[in-house]
């Protein structure tokens, strides 16, 4: 059997899982999710979930594809024939994300020009709603967004991109820091930072709580298989919970910086109104022009700052696509480039429908949302915690957590060895279920708490 690489050192190994979780997920999704369900609530629970949950995942995902070299599609049917099912079903999840994902992006290329060319016209209220509206042009910075995501995966030039990767994600971090201090430190800030610090009990329901879960699930690439290959190229020298422990750190510090940029500046510019709070996907596009707009040299440092986001939208939509295309490959024992040909052919047809749901479309709704909305509740917010729920079970009931601690302590002791059994028997499951169905009930009205 051939030998699968394995990564240098450890830094290498937390970088590229890392790499893979930071994305659109921490910039433009956290934020939005936070302003929109109460902000300090929010965040806390997220924080909660991130420990508990985010943890026993991550070290169970990792540990599978450690344990057994293998891809997602068929690690679960290597531990267990009756649950191969599963792999397929996680996989599934990033078919969905995928075409949204590199709309979004489209978006990002977008304001990355638009930043050099007419800064202060975006910082304008009406641009993005005339822009995302418009049939034409997002379409086109979507398909550019998309080839460029395909023609790397096509000829493989992610040794470039990895290089590139050790230089503008440190940069991204800097600005962001940079940024947060820049707005924190603005008088008209306070309202905004106590908003999105200090919990307020009373806007906590079911909502908030599947909401928090989903986003995590997004923004750790958890329930997806995504862990479980990342953990079959790392060497058996490494510690997995120590690993596990420092990519959470690094992608929550990441989404609470751009927490904190955003959420203080939308009150500043709105004095906290609810629906600019809630305004959701666009609240990243729509806020942050404008404080560009107030700096000297802004439109440099925005198109700066959007670039970094692009370029990090970009590593994510990568690894995206080719999760899928490898599981094409592995499945379907076609060619790299026609499996990519065709999963970019079904993302171009579903983006450009949930494009056009802010435009001509927009009257029609599912349950409320619009159509990109909806595509990000059933994968976020149904798919993720399902698949999460289920890998608890098939661990805790199907192979024994037993085979994930042996795998955990062939470098040292596993120090949450019994928290680790506990939450991963009967918490987590039982929590994500409840999550799940009191979340999909209140979403649809069914529920009102
Ligand atoms: N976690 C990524 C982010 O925060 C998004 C993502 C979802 C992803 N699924 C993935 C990245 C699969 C890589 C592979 O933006």
């Amino acid at each position: 059997m051939e030998k699968r690489n394995t990564f240098s050192g450890k830094i290498g190994f937390v970088l590229a899982a890392a790499g893979s979780a930071v994305g659109l997920g921490n910039l433009w999704r956290f934020p939005y999710l936070a302003a929109k369900y109460g902000g300090g609530i929010f965040l806390l629970v997220y924080l909660v979930l991130a420990i508990t949950f985010g943890f026993v995942l991550m070290v169970t995902e990792i540990a599978i594809g450690r344990k057994t070299q293998l891809s997602p599609l068929s690690a679960f049917g290597a531990l267990n024939a009756k649950w191969g099912w599963l792999g397929k079903l996680a996989t599934f999840v990033p078919v969905l994300i995928f075409p949204y994902y590199c709309l979004i992006g489209g978006w990002v290329t977008k304001y990355t020009a638009a930043m050099l060319t007419q800064a202060s016209a975006a910082a304008d209220d009406s641009y993005f709603g005339n822009y995302v509206s418009a049939t034409g042009e997002p379409l086109f910075w979507f398909a550019v967004f998309l080839l460029v995501t395909m023609l790397v995966v096509i000829f493989g030039v992610n040794k470039g991109i990895e290089k590139l990767s050790k230089i503008l994600m440190p940069l991204l971090f800097i600005i962001t820091v940079a940024l947060s201090i820049y707005i924190v430190t603005r008088p008209g800030s306070k309202a905004g930072i106590r908003y999105y610090l200090m919990p307020d009990f009373s806007s906590l329901s079911f909502k908030t709580v599947l909401a928090a879960l989903g986003q995590l699930f997004y923004s750790m690439s958890l329930a997806m298989g995504i862990m479980i290959t990342y953990g079959s190229y790392l060497s058996k020298d490494e510690n997995i919970e120590k690993s596990t422990r420092q990519i959470e750190i690094f992608d929550t510090a990441i989404a609470f910086l751009a927490g904190l940029m955003i959420i203080p500046a939308v009150f500043e510019y709105s004095g906290g109104d609810k629906e600019a709070l809630s305004s959701g996907p666009s609240l990243m596009f729509v806020t942050l022009p404008k404080v560009f707009n107030t700096m000297p040299a802004g439109g440099i440092i925005g198109a700066l700052f959007f670039f970094l986001v692009l370029f990090a939208a970009l590593t994510s939509s990568i690894s995206i696509l080719e999760a899928i295309v490898s599981g094409i490959i592995d499945r379907f024992k076609v060619k790299r480039s026609v499996a990519a040909l065709i999963v970019c052919a079904y993302g171009l047809v579903l983006g450009t429908v949930c494009s056009l749901g802010f435009g001509i479309w927009s009257d029609f709704t599912i349950i409320g949302m619009s159509i990109l909305d909806f595509m990000d509740f059933v994968s976020n917010s149904i798919f993720l915690p399902l698949v999460g729920m289920l890998t608890c079970v098939v661990v805790g009931f199907v192979i024994k957590p037993d085979a994930i601690i042996s795998e955990v302590e062939l470098n040292g002791p596993f120090k949450m060895k019994h928290f680790y059994v506990a939450m991963v028997k009967w918490i987590a499951p039982l929590l994500i279920f409840a999550i799940l169905v009191s979340g999909i009930l209140q979403s649809f009205g069914i529920l009102k708490i």
